[in-house]
């Protein structure tokens, strides 16, 4: 009888409590940030009616082992204010295990998930198989402020698609919403652009689904091509860092770019914006490459150097926005930055590093570049593009690009499936090219024992 007291006296006091809370009061997420052994992060936006979010978080198979809360000081000031992400990190955290969280928001259970922390194999079993989604140019109508005529993006159930396709993580790589004349020439603006696009509801599956890790390129840094001059850049980067949360970004508080670790396989995330000089910046001097002019930038062209000699990794993955070894594209690409290109080839060459690859977007179609080298193994440039932007059928001299894998052009809106796997000394990567409706548009592979000297 006492019980049944309980029940009816809390009834009114829930609905109180639900009565409360915004029917929009999250605005995107909750979104998996980098999840590690130990910790993990967890992501989303608020609206600015939002006074407390509290994050709760137990063992799957333990409950109720902890909680952190995140109270009204700490969700405000983040400039401007209008934007509320809150970014929480849970450490102490035991491996290999799987957790459950809620979100409270003003009282209210708001969202609720789980994840699972890295396993720790190391010095213990051989490296686990695993495999990663990713792909460039996510674009969202929004026509008021796009180009009259044929909308530019469409087909954005890829992202659900991608949401249900089971992997360990997924990476952006640039491009991950677009800036308009409307967008890149305010503050406000840019912080804009990404919270609508973030708050796209086909992409919220995506978010909470696996850790969710990026880099950008020039259309989520400012406008189309623009580099080291778009004076905003400092604030592109600040809101960068609110929406996605890498491990680190760049050094000295310039740049993003980071690295990851999965198994056996390093990804090298670089920032192809930031320091960038202009693409139509003379690219050689009275015959001779221009020092002038930057792609990576000196320091963080070093930083790429180091942490490939530093690499035990099988696979050591070089992710960047640009595609990297075509010399046919009329486009942007790391290719016509002769000065950097040759340093870091000729670093490749001399130092003879096994297991590199690049991984690239932009493009708006996919394709694989081989770069023979002379004494050495065959370098490879993967690139992916676009998830929802338009589509760029190759033309010119590049349809028949000799420098192209033959197959390997995909010409559709798509994503990839990255996935390594078998025993060791015999690890292969698969890369598997889906379309929207995950219809399997092409497939590629290599053995870790083609990528050494
Ligand atoms: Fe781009």
């Amino acid at each position: 009888m006492k019980k049944l007291w309980l029940i009816i006296f809390f009834i009114p006091v829930l609905f109180a409590g639900a009565q409360q809370l915004p029917g929009h009061a999250i605005i995107s997420g909750p979104m998996l940030g980098q999840v590690e052994m130990r910790t993990a992060r967890l992501w989303l936006q608020v609206s600015t009616d939002i006074s407390s979010v509290t994050l709760k978080y137990w063992k799957e198979i333990q409950p109720e082992i902890g909680s952190r809360q995140m109270i009204e000081e700490n969700i405000k000031g983040v400039f401007p204010n209008e934007f509320h992400t809150v970014n929480f990190e849970l450490n102490g955290l035991d491996v290999n295990t799987r957790y459950k969280y809620q979100f409270i928001i003003n009282n209210v259970i708001a969202a609720s998930g789980s994840f699972k922390t890295k396993d720790l194999w190391q010095w213990r079993k051989p490296a686990p198989d695993f495999s990663f989604l990713t792909g460039s140019c996510a674009y969202f109508n929004e026509p008021v402020y796009d180009r009259p005529g044929k909308p530019y993006g469409g087909d954005s159930l890829i992202f659900e698609t991608m949401a249900k396709d089971s992997a360990t993580f997924m990476l952006w790589l640039g491009d991950n919403w677009y800036t308009r004349e409307a967008d890149y020439g305010s503050e406000w603006g840019l912080w804009y652009r990404a919270s609508r696009d973030r708050a796209q509801p086909v992409i919220q599956q995506l978010l909470k689904a696996m850790p969710q890790y990026a880099i950008w390129d020039d259309h989520d840094f400012g406008p189309d091509n623009s580099g080291f001059s778009y004076g905003l850049k400092d604030i592109s980067r600040n809101i960068f860092m609110n929406y996605w949360c890498n491990p680190f970004y760049g050094e000295d508080q310039k740049g993003t770019y980071s690295q990851i670790s999965y198994s056996d396989v390093d990804l090298f995330l670089t920032d192809d914006r930031y320091f960038r000089s202009a693409d139509e910046m003379e690219d050689s001097i009275n015959g001779k490459p221009n020092p002038d002019k930057h792609f990576f930038g000196d320091k963080q062209l070093n930083w790429i150097e180091d942490a490939l000699v530093q690499s035990p990794a099988t696979f050591k993955i070089i992710v960047i926005g640009s595609q990297t070894l075509n010399p046919y594209s009329s486009e942007e690409g790391f290719y016509r930055y002769s000065y950097e290109y040759h340093q870091l080839m000729d670093f490749l060459n001399r130092t003879k590093i096994k297991g590199v690859l690049f991984l690239t977007g932009d493009r708006h179609h996919s394709e694989i570049i081989k770069l023979e080298r002379p004494g050495n193994y065959d370098l490879y440039d993967i690139t992916v593009s676009p998830f929802t932007s338009g589509v760029a059928k190759v033309k010119g001299v590049e349809i028949n690009n000799p420098f192209r894998v033959p197959g390997s052009l995909v010409e559709k809106r798509n994503y990839a499936k990255i996935g390594v796997e078998g025993k060791k000394n015999e690890r292969i990567l698969k890369v598997q090219i889906n379309g929207t409706n995950g219809e399997d548009l092409y497939k590629w592979s290599i053995s870790e024992n083609q990528l050494m000297h």
